[in-house]
């Protein structure tokens, strides 16, 4: 192991950048988090960069890692140096607002336009909703649920890259997640929003979201059962 690692970060914003490099020193176990905090604390203090948990619990570190997305928290730099070295960039398909920090807005405008959020018809008055874990629809929710909004599969995603306006893999899963929810009341309208130009019919079923994310969840499936869904609902004259 050498005793330093030479890092290239990207530096700059909305209108443009480049990359800078810097020499890190080495350190048994060390995070890319934990490279990218050494140049912001003890090296160039204007370094932006984002983090919250440190554990693979918020999602919020996200960043291109020599050409791939990941968490930067959970990637030990020994993983993925090539020849001691690294190259951190933001991610891909989201906007930069500086440096390593992305703008997530589109990517959460779009867990609302695919109805990413409950609908359920119950009062407080209502007893509590009780759904069998074994039933195969709570088994096809939870294969989803645990999605913590990353971005990791959204960055990774070539769709996306050619055509904005794709909903892209998180966003589906989300409303894969919610179609399999016995208590929600807006399927119909969901699968509507889920089913149009932009919707899971553009899927190319390339896999990289299902590849890359931390989380082994597979959006690549959920489309798929969205595909259905919808293709179902159509026929049936729903939606
Ligand atoms: S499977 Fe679909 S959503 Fe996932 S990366 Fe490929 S094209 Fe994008
Ligand atoms: S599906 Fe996985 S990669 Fe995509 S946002 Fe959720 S946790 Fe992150
Ligand atoms: S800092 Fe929270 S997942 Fe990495």
């Amino acid at each position: 192991m050498t005793d330093t690692i030479q890092v290239r970060v990207w530096r700059g914003d909305a209108a443009g950048g480049a990359f800078r490099e810097y020499a890190v020193p080495r350190l048994a176990s060390q995070t890319v988090l934990d490279v990218v905090t050494h140049i912001q604390r003890r090296v160039d203090p204007t370094l932006s960069y984002r983090y919250a948990c440190r554990v693979g619990m918020c999602g919020s570190c996200a960043m291109t890692v020599n050409g791939r997305a990941r968490w930067t928290c959970r990637t030990h730099v020994a993983g993925v140096a090539q020849d001691g070295r690294l190259e951190i960039a933001p991610l891909s398909n989201l906007p930069v607002v500086k440096d390593l920090v992305t703008d997530m807005t589109q990517f959460f405008d779009k867990w609302a336009a695919a109805r990413g959020r409950f609908e359920g018809g119950g009062t407080r008055r209502d007893d509590f909703a009780r759904v069998t874990p074994a039933s195969p629809m709570r088994q096809l929710a939870d294969a989803g649920i645990e999605c913590i909004g990353c971005g990791v599969c959204y960055a990774s995603c070539d769709v996306v890259a050619w055509n904005p306006d794709y909903l892209g893999p998180a966003a589906m899963n989300r409303a894969w997640t919610l179609v399999n929810d016995v208590r929600d009341t807006a399927q119909r309208e969901r699968l509507a929003a889920v089913a149009g130009d932009a919707g899971c019919h553009a899927c190319h079923t390339h896999m990289s979201c299902t590849e890359r994310c931390p989380k082994k969840i597979s959006p690549t499936a959920a489309i798929a059962g969205l595909k259905r869904a919808a293709a179902l609902a159509a026929l049936k004259g729903e939606i």
